[in-house]
């Protein structure tokens, strides 16, 4: 099994899979982007990375060593990149990390790291087999 990316890289690793503007809405209380917000963007960004590799609905079933590193502000573009660790039978595991860019300055901060997991199904939900393209 492969490990996650070290997380003292100072590029992002791995494949984008999705880049976004955090927005007013997606604040909490302090102001700064909420956890949940950002948490779901790499959720999204991996289940497109899953989904593109088995060629299958997936389905988040774990959510792994999640770690918020720095904050996100308004206006920053966040971008989510994915690196596969292990496919198993039905489930695959991937090494996602958020980084920001920051509106004044273009300075680009790793502010996640994560581990998800997806298991393919079928149209009843069931968990199938991952077959690799
Ligand atoms: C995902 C789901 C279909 C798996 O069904 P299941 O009956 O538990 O299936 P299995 O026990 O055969 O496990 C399927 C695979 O998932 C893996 N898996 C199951 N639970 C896991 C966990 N907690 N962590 C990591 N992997 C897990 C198994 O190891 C297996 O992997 P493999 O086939 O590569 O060896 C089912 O649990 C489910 O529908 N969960 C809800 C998913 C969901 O709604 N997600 C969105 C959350 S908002």
């Amino acid at each position: 099994m492969s490990h996650p990316p070290a997380p003292t890289s100072s590029e992002p690793q791995g494949e984008l899979v999705i880049r976004t503007i955090a927005m007013p809405a997606d604040t909490n209380a302090n102001g700064d982007i909420f956890g949940g917000w950002l948490l779901s963007q790499m959720d999204l960004g991996a289940a497109i990375y899953a989904r593109n590799l088995s060629r299958s609905r997936v389905t988040t079933v774990a959510i792994d060593a999640m770690t918020f590193i720095a904050p996100v502000y308004v206006g920053d573009i966040v971008s989510c990149h994915a690196t596969l660790l292990k496919v198993g039978r039905t489930s695959m595991r991937i090494a996602v990390e958020a980084w920001a860019q920051r509106t004044k300055g273009g300075e680009l901060v790793r502010v996640t790291a994560g581990v998800f997991t997806y298991v393919a199904i079928d149209d009843a939900g069931r968990p199938q087999p991952v077959h690799r393209t």
